[in-house]
């Protein structure tokens, strides 16, 4: 009777204990790949390098994304600027501030802009934000030249002192506007005006449709827009996933 249960059944006990302990790391593993990156990720706000404050440099001084983000409507990624590119105007505006010290050290010069013997120029290492799964594909220059704002991907980053992560970016949010991008398009021109507001830019313009009459609200518009430039975004699989 002692030997009822068959030897192996000692390591039964090892065996369910090592089993736990995989199935509570796989499961750990895909809720963190899932869910965490999706939940957390909105208002994601990391420190950077520099305080560089967007709504000083767009909303204030009035520049243009594409001075800094200049590939955005060439390629795929929109680009992050070079310490050059902010050297154009911090050579000259706000030398000594101490919050520029660290794009002073890019550039190798000390606080009174002289050249520091030895330096070298190294890239400020701003931290990325927005980043997709490398399984999804994703086109820059295929929204903003068909009349999709910054603005309706990334908010009101021209309100922001301090960039955060606005929208979830998740595969809903774009087949949303996939499937009804008259919710969203603009005029070209306006694609970089993150004041933009279609009621106000349609009472102004007096834009009517094929019929004659006047064209009052976004979805409207967005159609007249959707139909005059014959824009189809793609659902399949492969359009993202390639
Ligand atoms: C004077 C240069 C400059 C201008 C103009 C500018 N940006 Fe930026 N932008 C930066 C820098 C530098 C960063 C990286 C540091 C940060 O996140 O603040 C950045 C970061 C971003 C990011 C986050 C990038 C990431 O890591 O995911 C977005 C989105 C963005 N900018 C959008 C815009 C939009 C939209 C406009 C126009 C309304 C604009 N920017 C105008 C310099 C600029
Ligand atoms: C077109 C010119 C221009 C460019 C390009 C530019 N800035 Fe500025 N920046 C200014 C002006 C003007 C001010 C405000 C000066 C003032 O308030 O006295 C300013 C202020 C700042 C300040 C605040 C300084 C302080 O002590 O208050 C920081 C930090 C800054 N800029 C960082 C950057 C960075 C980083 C870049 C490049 C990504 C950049 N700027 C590109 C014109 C520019
Ligand atoms: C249709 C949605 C969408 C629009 C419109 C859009 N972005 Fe993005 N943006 C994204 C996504 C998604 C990422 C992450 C891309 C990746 O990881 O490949 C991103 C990343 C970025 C980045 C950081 C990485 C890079 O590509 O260099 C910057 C800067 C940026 N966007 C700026 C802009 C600016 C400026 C505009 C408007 C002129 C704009 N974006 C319009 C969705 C959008
Ligand atoms: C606010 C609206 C909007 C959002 C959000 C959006 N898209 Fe699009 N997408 C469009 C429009 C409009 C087009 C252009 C369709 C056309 O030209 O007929 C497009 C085209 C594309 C294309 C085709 C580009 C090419 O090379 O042919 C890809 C890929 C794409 N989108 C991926 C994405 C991904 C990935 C996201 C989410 C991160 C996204 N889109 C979010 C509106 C949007
Ligand atoms: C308009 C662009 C777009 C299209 C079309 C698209 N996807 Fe996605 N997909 C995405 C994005 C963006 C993500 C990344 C989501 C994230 O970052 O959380 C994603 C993520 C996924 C994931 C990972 C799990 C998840 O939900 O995050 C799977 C699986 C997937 N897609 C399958 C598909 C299949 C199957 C199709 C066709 C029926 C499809 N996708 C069509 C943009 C797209």
């Amino acid at each position: 009777m002692a030997n009822f249960f068959p030897r192996w059944t000692n390591l039964l006990p090892l065996k369910i204990a090592v089993c736990l302990i995989f199935v509570v790391a796989g499961l750990t593993a895909a809720f963190s790949y899932y869910a965490t990156p999706k939940a957390q990720r909105v208002g994601y706000q990391p420190d950077q390098p520099i305080d560089y404050d967007h709504a000083l440099h767009v909303d204030q001084l009035g520049m243009d994304c594409r001075y800094c983000h200049s590939s955005v409507d060439k390629s795929a990624s929109a680009g992050v600027p070079t310490a050059n590119t902010c050297w154009n105007c911090h050579e000259h505006v706000q030398k000594g501030s101490p919050k520029l010290a660290p794009l002073r050290a890019a550039m190798g010069v000390d606080e009174d802009h002289a050249p520091i013997e030895g330096a070298v120029k190294k890239p400020i290492k701003w931290v990325r934000i927005h980043k997709s799964p490398d399984y999804v594909y994703f086109d820059h220059s295929a929204h903003v030249n068909r009349g999709v704002s910054c603005q309706s991907c990334h908010g009101d980053i021209h309100k922001m002192e301090k960039v955060h992560h606005d929208k979830s970016l998740s595969m809903a949010f774009c087949l949303d506007c996939h499937r009804a991008p008259e919710n969203h398009l603009r005029p070209l021109e306006e694609v970089y005006n993150l004041d933009y507001n279609a009621e106000k830019y349609l009472l102004e313009n007096e834009i009517k449709n094929e019929e004659g009459e006047r064209v009052t609200t976004q979805k409207q518009f967005g159609e007249l827009l959707k139909k005059n430039w014959s824009i189809h975004p793609k659902e399949s699989c492969a359009t993202c996933h390639r």
